[in-house]
């Protein structure tokens, strides 16, 4: 995967950090960022001029090419403190494949492996001061790319650029989430960008989230194009069903993104002896465990939201009570993940990566 290059990173330092002016109690999800990002241009068929910079606005033509025709890409990824000041990513080699994977279905030419190892470390290292310890912060770090190259001819692009960008971090949501299954609209189909973090596959979902939130719901958990059968991923999540003692969910295809939260959640369940099966699953099966209280827990797993516990779902406009838990595995699996993320807990499965 890798591409071998022998440049190396410049920094341009800022004059002033804007770290006063952060209320780290109030945090809003994804919006302050920090004082440095990091930017790489590809051109005449290479990335070259790795920089980083002070964070800032970028100076781009009306006609550039991902304004029309959304040929760009992300990922997600979070850098904890731990209680002695010490700063971890948490499996960045994850985040690292699944972008070129994600840019190879959206012919994007593939990013070198040096310079977003070594543009995570130096960004991370000069902003160290922006990761807070304790439960529940992080730095959310946002790697993307994008097509620059000026015109509005639809064909790949021959410029391109690939930046990150960092934000401090509390809770995704404040709260439980309640959910709308999909019955008219399709985040993705077979042959589609669903397993890819292309922009447009979250733009695409956002007429339908708000129908749901006009009725009080903060997420769709979409269900496969053809039927509208099977549950598949929540909008910015992947989506596990308790069901008695089992976990279930569904497996990774051309339509669900292979998330790094979904298959530390499934490590852990086997380290914990909890029964998973990574099955597809029918709505009528969820329904009837709803139905005859073997439904025990829904929750969505993923980088900005963690692990986050389903309230509720509606399906076919009756809306099915989730109960809370004693024994929740959500809560289980979000502590035990927290631990090793903050380095509060061993690392068996080497995870952590310090910074
Ligand atoms: C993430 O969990 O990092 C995501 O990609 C969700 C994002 C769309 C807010």
């Amino acid at each position: 995967m890798s591409i071998a290059t022998n440049e190396h990173i410049t920094v341009e330092k800022i004059k002033k950090s804007k770290l006063d002016q952060v209320d780290f109690d109030n945090l809003t999800f994804g919006k302050n960022f920090t004082d440095y990002m990091f930017e790489c241009d590809y051109k005449d068929g290479k990335w070259q001029n790795p920089t980083i910079k002070p964070y800032g606005n970028l100076e781009l033509s009306p006609a550039t090419k991902v304004f029309h025709y959304g040929q760009a890409v992300f990922e997600g990824m979070k850098a904890y403190k731990d209680d002695q000041g010490e700063v971890f990513l948490f499996r960045p080699e994850d985040n690292f494949k699944r972008i070129n994977i994600s840019s190879k279905r959206m012919a994007i030419p593939e990013f070198p492996r040096e310079f977003f190892f070594e543009a995570l470390h130096t960004l991370v290292q000069l902003d160290k001061d922006w990761v807070q310890p304790g439960e529940g912060n992080s730095l959310y770090i946002r790697p993307f790319a994008m097509a620059t190259e000026v015109g509005v001819s639809a064909a790949p692009s021959d410029e391109y650029k690939f930046m990150i960008i960092m934000a401090p971090a509390q809770a995704y949501y404040t709260g439980d989430v309640r959910v709308v299954i999909a019955e008219q609209f399709s985040r993705s189909a077979d042959g589609g960008v669903g397993f890819a973090k292309a922009a447009g596959n979250y733009g695409a979902q956002f007429y339908p989230t708000n129908l749901a939130r006009e009725k009080g719901f903060q997420q769709v958990i979409w269900t496969d194009a053809k039927e509208h059968k099977y549950l598949e991923e929540a909008g910015t999540m992947n989506v596990f069903f308790r069901i008695g003692d089992t976990l279930i969910t569904a497996p990774t295809s051309d339509r669900i993104l292979d998330g790094v939260t979904r298959k530390s959640v499934l490590k852990l369940a086997e380290h914990n002896g909890i029964k998973a099966e990574v099955r597809r699953i029918q709505v009528s099966e969820l329904v009837e465990a709803a139905k005859n209280g073997t439904l025990k827990e829904i929750f969505g797993a993923g980088t900005a939201a963690v692990i986050s516990p389903v309230s509720a779902f509606s399906y076919q406009e009756t809306v099915y009570d989730i109960p809370k838990q004693e024994d929740s595995y959500a809560k289980r699996f979000k502590k035990e993940l927290m631990d090793i993320q903050q380095n509060r807990a061993d690392d068996p499965f080497g995870w952590r990566y310090p910074v």
